[in-house]
């Protein structure tokens, strides 16, 4: 209920994502005031700490709401124990019963741990360390296994602790402000919907790219590559969202049920239809990288959706590290215009501006004003930190806060993660099979030429000379 205690218990709490993301997203909702009144979070782990010493440790990244930090820890605790003991289990179990003091209460489990320890975890907070008066909730997050039979191992693994109503799956994508907007600007705008297919839209390229490396991360990244890390599971959401009918209700199952039927229309990647690469000095920059590791750090992969609107229709997914800027946007590409502007126009776009600046612009041709004829591509723009004076909330406050609520929207269900490995599973076998080397590319490029060859191939159109960003003027 409304007023019951919330417990949350943050396993694989000296980690980077629980530091980094879990702790401070769940300070910003208390400073918010979102979270319950009463509430207690335990951080678990091996390593050995005091209360304190975790209070400390964790609030190093904590930035807004400081007059509200003190109260904060004052209910933050730490236990340390083994991951696979019911007896550290039942050890939190004891500091939560204490804390809830006989009141009704929730728990959420929130797993900052690799899978290869989720079932076991999941068994053991299971048996000992759930509510037997309130509900019981986990999170957990990607790597998700690494094909579509260890996905569904995992899966099965988790069901032995916690159904699929309990359980969140965290894409973090879903939690950030633009790619929400998605099903807005679609949905709830006469303009949009009676355009968005086969017949008016050329071309749809969701891209992700960042300027650095593997970040201390080398050890994962080497053995999952971007395919795993990036594509299969942000990149396909965002595809689903763009791609999706509409929903008979924004319910999460409709929203969900509408996800899974156009990601399983997609056909599984062909080998013509994908590039990888590696940036230069990859295999040197992390000793937990193999010394021939042939793991890409890019890659573009066109998908195919065989249904009624998507026939024919091009979609370019692009995502890669060691880049020349860091940027993740959505762009659709209309049809070229006929007529007696044929030769002077360029191809309009919508473009969303996942990050950093958050927008959502349509590329238009103009008149030049003046005295000139001339066209001049320009923009109809709707930039966020223009037009709007709100903080947004990081994707994972978003995320935490829907948990609480108990809102699956924004959370992968099981049978729509089965059909995003199923896109990617026959190729990414082809290329570890083959032992397939990736293309090498200069870190800072704008990765390798021959994924601008695909792209082109597919009919993409590059503007000749417009560049969106801080206006100049033309
Ligand atoms: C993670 C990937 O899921 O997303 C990382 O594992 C990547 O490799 C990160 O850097 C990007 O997230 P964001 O929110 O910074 O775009």
């Amino acid at each position: 209920s409304e007023n019951a205690h919330l417990s949350v218990v943050v396993v694989g709490a000296s980690g980077d994502l629980a530091k980094k993301k879990t702790f401070p997203s769940l300070f910003n909702l208390f400073g918010l005031g979102l979270l319950p009144k009463d509430f207690t979070i335990v951080g678990f782990a091996r390593s050995k700490m005091s209360d304190e010493e975790f209070r400390k440790n964790i609030s190093k990244n904590f930035k807004e709401f400081k007059d509200k930090q003190e109260e904060f820890l004052s209910r933050c605790f730490y236990h340390s124990g083994q991951y696979d003991s019911e007896q550290s289990f039942s050890e939190v179990a004891k500091i939560l019963k204490e804390k809830e003091g006989g009141n009704s209460a929730n728990r959420m489990f929130y797993l900052a741990i690799p899978p290869s320890i989720f079932a076991e975890v999941a068994t053991a907070a299971k048996s000992v360390a759930v509510s037997e008066n309130g509900w019981n909730r986990i999170i957990v997050e990607k790597p998700f296994g690494k094909d579509t039979e260890s996905s569904a191992q995992l899966s099965r693994d988790l069901a032995t602790g916690f159904s699929e109503e309990q359980t969140y799956r965290i894409d973090h994508y879903l939690g950030k402000e633009m790619v929400q907007n998605l099903l807005v600007i679609r949905f709830a705008n006469s303009l949009w919907e009676p355009v968005w297919n086969r017949h008016y839209i050329a071309n749809i390229t969701i891209t992700f790219k960042e300027d650095i490396g593997t970040e201390g991360r080398g050890g994962y990244f080497d053995e999952y590559g971007i395919i795993r890390d990036v594509m299969q599971n942000h990149l396909t959401q965002m595809l689903a969202l763009v791609a999706m009918e509409t929903p008979n209700s924004l319910s999460a199952e409709d929203v969900r049920d509408e996800k899974v039927k156009v990601v399983s229309a997609c056909r599984p990647i062909s080998p013509e239809d994908i590039v990888v690469g590696q940036y230069d000095g990859y295999l040197d920059e992390d000793e937990k990288v193999a010394k021939d590791s042939i793991t890409p750090t890019f890659a573009t992969a066109v998908v195919h959706i065989d249904n009624p609107r998507w026939a024919g229709v091009p979609f370019v997914l692009k995502c890669g590290k060691g880049l020349n800027e860091r940027k993740a946007e959505i762009r659709v590409q209309f049809k070229s215009n006929p007529g007696i502007y044929a030769e002077d126009s360029e191809r309009n776009e919508l473009v969303f501006r996942v990050q950093p600046n958050e927008a959502v612009y349509y590329k238009v041709n103009t008149k030049r004003p003046g005295l000139s004829e001339e066209i001049a591509m320009s923009e109809l723009d709707l930039t966020y930190k223009e037009r709007y004076e709100v903080r947004l909330p990081d994707a994972y406050e978003r995320l935490i806060y829907d948990v609480v609520r108990g809102d699956h929207n924004l959370f992968v269900r099981e049978d729509e993660l089965d059909a995003a490995w199923k896109i990617f599973t026959p190729i990414l076998h082809k290329l570890d099979a083959e032992k397939v080397k990736p293309i090498s590319y200069k870190f800072g490029s704008r990765g390798p030429e021959e994924s601008d060859k695909l792209i082109h191939r597919y009919g993409f159109q590059r503007s000749k000379s417009y560049q969106w960003g801080p206006k100049s003027k033309i």
